[in-house]
């Protein structure tokens, strides 16, 4: 018995090492994730794209703090299971971004919904590049942009004409998800859409602080997400060789400074798109 427990040690250990010659390297990170209490209480929060990924720990992290959480995806049944993880403060709608001719309709069902006006928005529906410069076609590039740019524009000029109307009741939020993309050289819809989404923070945060509309961004770098899925097969290894700090980051820590953007902690930050990479874009 001894010596049979001894060998599926050794071939544990072998499997293990082998995933971590495949990966290339191994890490693992202190994370800490501080309690703020109900900060966002009264709150109503809308995150495109928050069925997973980055936007489900946004509202995960939101819905904690007190908000009333509404999360949009084109697949209910992912959003019903997100929805459970969120907990009782999390709901869902259907809701096709690029579809920007919806906008108007959803954002009444979304109100209905969380029963009341949305204060802060979350821009962070996207999908991934499957074509690279020289193979990028009209397809790619309509893919793209439709979901990554137009969505987000129209929709924030939508809630925006309804913000515009409304007494004073605290600042408005819109915080847009960029990409480490946006601050290195360009050749794909991708990488160009999200310098863009820079560009439309930048201004947006400039005109519309006089409304009480704060609009800022976030820059994450490699996160552990469906869109990099050698993060996910490599389980509890965060390892990667792509930024400085060598490791990917969680989805959770985005949803840390998405937190203290939504948070009136940051109400002097004004259409900017701040970078969390690890190291990434420094030269
Ligand atoms: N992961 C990274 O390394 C990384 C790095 C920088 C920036 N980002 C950005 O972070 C954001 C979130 O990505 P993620 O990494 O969390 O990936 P993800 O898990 O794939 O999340 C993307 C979400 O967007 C939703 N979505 C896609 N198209 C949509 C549409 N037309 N309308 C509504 N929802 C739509 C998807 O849900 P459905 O399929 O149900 O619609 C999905 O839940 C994206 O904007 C991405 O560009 C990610």
């Amino acid at each position: 018995m001894g010596v049979v427990n001894k060998l599926s040690e050794i071939f544990k250990a072998l499997r293990l090492a082998k995933k971590f010659y495949k990966a290339g390297g191994c890490v693992t990170a202190n994370i800490a994730y501080p309690q703020y209490g109900n900060i966002l209480e009264g709150r109503r929060i809308c995150v495109t794209g928050g069925g997973s990924g980055i936007g489900l720990a946004i509202a995960k992290k939101f819905a904690q703090c007190g908000a009333r959480v509404l999360i949009t995806g084109r697949n209910e049944e992912k959003l019903r299971a997100a929805v459970k993880e969120i907990g009782s403060n999390g709901f869902y709608i259907v809701w096709d971004v690029s579809n920007v001719s919806l906008a108007e309709e959803k954002l009444c069902d979304a109100s209905k919904i969380l029963d009341g006006n949305i204060d802060i928005l979350v821009n962070n529906a996207g999908l991934a590049p499957s074509k690279f410069w020289g193979d990028v076609d009209e397809i790619e590039w309509d893919r793209i942009y439709s979901t990554n740019l137009k969505g987000m524009f129209f929709l924030t000029q939508q809630i925006v004409k309804k913000w515009k109307k409304l007494a004073f009741s605290g600042y408005k939020k819109v915080i847009n998800i960029s990409s480490q993309g946006g601050f290195v050289g360009a050749t794909y819809p991708y990488r160009m859409v999200k310098w863009d989404v820079r560009g439309l923070t930048e201004g947006l945060g400039k005109t519309l602080v006089k409304d009480n509309i704060i609009v800022n961004a976030i820059a994450p770098g490699v996160v552990k997400t469906s869109m990099q899925e050698f993060s996910l097969n490599q389980g509890d290894n965060l390892y990667t060789n792509q930024n400085p700090i060598q490791r990917v980051c969680l989805p959770e820590e985005i949803a840390e400074l998405a937190l203290f953007l939504a948070s009136d902690a940051s109400n002097f930050i004004i259409g900017q798109t701040i970078v969390c990479d690890g190291g990434y874009i420094l030269k």
